[in-house]
């Protein structure tokens, strides 16, 4: 099984994840200590940066008791021109138990498995999908609302570029949760012109998450002076005073502060749940390791 977008899992496989995942949200902060992955190798291939997603899922692999393993894309033979193909089946070829792709291109975590023998995990394609960012904020509203059902999470920004976004669009309404889309109208997509504006889609949030300006994927500059963004689509506090009493922040990082996001917003301890969500992501991914490795 490898797990490549939010449509190829269950119903009933994403409960388990969510459950298993609380469950090692918890294993973790108490430290005891599990290997039910001992001596399991775990290959991570990033060819895009990352903090977050990488580090993530190798804590996880650790914490499980299996080794990750590195490959740094920037000074592998990926720079003297090796394919992609080439590149998958040398490592499928070391026999591993998983392996994790990051990738620019949307698909290449399919077309990867579909030249290895053991499961991939898709750890974000292009502007397609980011499955395990979803699950693990889904985690992170659970572990927060001890509830998804109902919930109105309001989803801010570029959305054109995220599949952070398009991942949660598609999980969070599979678990009960209603969904807004909102942005700047040059960072949306076509189909998606017609959404209401920002202030609108913020109103009575219990969820408001805010995306990342993607300026690597714009091909021409925002041409805003700074701060325009942020008094024009970002999340200020006036804004946030539109979402419902109670409501949380969210951001899968990594932050452009004071672009997409106020400093005092970010770093408020209440209402901020993006620490919360980098821990629950060790955790859900402790939870897909063992879904497609145990
Ligand atoms: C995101 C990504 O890379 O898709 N970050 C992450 O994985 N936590 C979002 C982004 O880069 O803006």
């Amino acid at each position: 099984m490898d797990l490549l977008s939010i449509d190829s899992l269950s119903d009933e496989q994403i409960a388990t994840l969510l459950e298993r995942g609380e469950h090692w949200f918890e294993e973790n902060r108490a430290r005891r200590p599990a290997e039910p992955l001992k001596g399991r190798l775990v290959l991570n291939l990033f060819y895009e940066h990352s903090t977050r997603t990488a580090m993530s899922f190798a804590a996880a692999a650790h914490r499980l008791g299996a080794s990750p393993l590195f490959l740094p894309v920037e000074q592998s033979s990926v720079k003297k021109g090796e394919t992609f193909e080439d590149t998958a089946r040398t490592l499928g070829a070391m026999r591993p138990d998983c392996l994790v792709l990051r990738h620019r291109e949307n698909g290449a975590p399919a077309r990867m498995a579909g030249m290895v023998e053991c499961p991939v995990i898709n750890a974000g394609d292009g502007t397609n999908e980011h499955p395990t960012q979803a699950l693990l904020d889904a985690l992170a509203i659970r572990l927060r609302f001890r509830r998804i059902e109902g919930l109105k999470v309001a989803i801010l920004g570029d959305i054109r570029h995220s599949r952070v976004a398009h991942s949660n669009a598609l999980l969070l309404p599979r678990l009960g949760a209603t969904v807004r889309l909102a942005g700047p109208a040059m960072l949306m997509p076509d189909e998606l012109l017609a959404t209401p504006s920002v202030d609108e889609a913020i109103e009575g949030a219990d969820v408001v998450m805010m995306l990342r300006v993607q300026r690597e994927r714009l091909a021409e500059e925002l041409g805003d002076a700074p701060g325009e963004y942020l008094e024009r689509y970002g999340l200020t506090p006036e804004r946030l005073a539109r979402a419902a009493p109670g409501a949380v922040v969210m951001h899968p990082g990594p932050m452009n502060r004071g672009v997409e996001i106020a400093d005092e917003i970010a770093d408020d301890p209440e209402r901020s749940l993006i620490l919360l969500q980098v821990e629950a992501g060790v955790a859900l991914r402790m939870a897909c390791l063992e879904l497609l490795l145990a």
